[in-house]
């Protein structure tokens, strides 16, 4: 049994799809269903007895440790998180509290739970497995060699500062308890189900609704792009041959400044979606920066690729059509998750 959190979020929808399409291995899902919590992404496992939902959060240690006590889980993978950087600068209170505060629940829930059994297989076997971020390094200039696990924490936002919080929080149950903890940083994931508050879904949404797709400063930031179906094959291989205690970064071998990034998608959309007249680049429209906005992110996957095996398989440019082609496919999801329809679908199914 694997208990993930945030299994009702993006990365974490696309890693238990991912997971049960492959193995016999049971999973249970504890999510509070936030803004960015769509359960709808798991329909399709209504009626698998593989696949248990809590609704919940992860900073109620009472719930936390039924969770533990009711599905005896081998592993935790922790995706959990306030994760939108824009949000974090208008409010940052949720991010400590949900990725500081729910990160310890979940640590110290792991650490009684293990100190309760007698399974001293389970024990040995057991691993803790936080899905983090390269925004934890801070910002790259232009010629600056890319983050390496060993590169120092730096970070920016008051998410990143969040993610960081969380980071030594893990490192420190290792240090302490013993606990067999195992980190990503992964960079920019994109893909299905990713709520359109993010650039690439946010870029979509606004082009089809003949809005304006804002880009902040001059555009000419660098994100290294990774597509979620990668990222969730390098959770799992960290999680089945990570070393406990250690970090691992996850990149795509993609890197791109936004505005290109942007230029793809409505080369893509002018495509597969002509407009009536014009190109969806015609949208395009420069916007105050962000604050504080790191310049470049970029990632040395040498260490995951040298002791795992994993390198991302896919090409940033057919990812990025297929992902742009789910969006043209699945308008009522978009439409519903901006809506909050979907949080009827909550009451109906959750009574909540
Ligand atoms: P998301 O915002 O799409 O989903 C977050 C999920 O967590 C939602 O289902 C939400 O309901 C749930 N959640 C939030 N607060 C909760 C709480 N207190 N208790 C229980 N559940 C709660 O996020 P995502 O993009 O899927 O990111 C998942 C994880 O991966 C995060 O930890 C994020 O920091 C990390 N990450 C994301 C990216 C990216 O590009 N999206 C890259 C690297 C790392
Ligand atoms: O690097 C990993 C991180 O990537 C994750 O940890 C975060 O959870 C995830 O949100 C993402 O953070 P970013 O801030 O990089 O992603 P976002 O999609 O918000 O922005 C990507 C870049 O595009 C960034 O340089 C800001 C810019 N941007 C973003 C939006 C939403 C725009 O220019 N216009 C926009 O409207």
């Amino acid at each position: 049994m694997l208990f993930v959190t945030g299994g009702c979020g993006f990365i974490g929808a696309n890693f238990i799809l991912d997971w049960l399409a492959r193995s016999s291995e049971p999973i249970v899902n504890l999510d509070a269903l936030t803004y960015a919590g769509n359960p709808e992404n798991l329909t399709s496992l209504e009626g698998d007895a593989r696949y248990h939902f809590v609704h919940g959060n992860i900073c109620d240690s009472a719930t936390v440790e039924q969770v533990y006590a009711k599905y005896a889980p081998r592993a935790v993978v922790h995706f959990a998180a306030e994760s939108h950087v824009d949000r974090s600068i208008h409010g940052p209170a949720a991010f400590i509290e949900t990725n500081v505060r729910g990160t310890l629940s979940l640590l110290e829930g792991a650490r009684q739970y293990l100190a309760g059994s007698t399974d001293a297989a389970l024990k040995n076997a057991f691993r803790f497995a936080y899905i983090s971020t390269d925004e934890v390094y801070g910002s790259l200039k232009a010629d600056d060699p890319p983050f390496t696990e060993l590169s120092r924490h730096e970070p920016n936002s008051p998410y990143a500062a969040s993610k960081a919080g969380s980071d030594h929080l893990v490192r420190a149950y290792f240090k302490t308890f013993g606990l067999a903890t195992l980190t990503t940083h992964a960079s920019n994931n994109f893909g299905p189900y990713q709520f359109p508050e993010k650039l690439i879904p946010l870029a979509i949404n606004n082009a089809l609704g003949g809005r304006a797709i804002p880009i902040y400063g001059s555009g000419k930031q660098v994100r290294d792009w990774l597509h979620v179906s990668d990222h969730c094959a390098a959770v799992r291989a960290v999680l089945e041959s990570g070393q406990p205690g250690e970090t691992y970064n996850v990149g795509g071998e993609s890197e791109r400044e936004n505005l290109q990034v942007v230029h793809t998608l409505c080369a893509i959309l002018d495509r597969v979606r002509p407009k009536a007249s014009g190109s969806y680049a015609d949208q395009i429209e420069f916007v105050k920066d962000r604050l504080g906005h790191d310049w470049r992110y970029a990632i040395d996957g040498g260490k995951i690729a040298s002791s795992l095996g994993w390198r991302p398989a896919r090409s940033f440019k057919a990812s990025l059509e297929q992902t742009v082609r789910w969006y043209l496919e699945n308008g009522d999801w978009l439409k519903r998750v901006q809506s909050g329809a979907y949080l009827k679908w909550i009451d109906q199914h959750y009574g909540k």
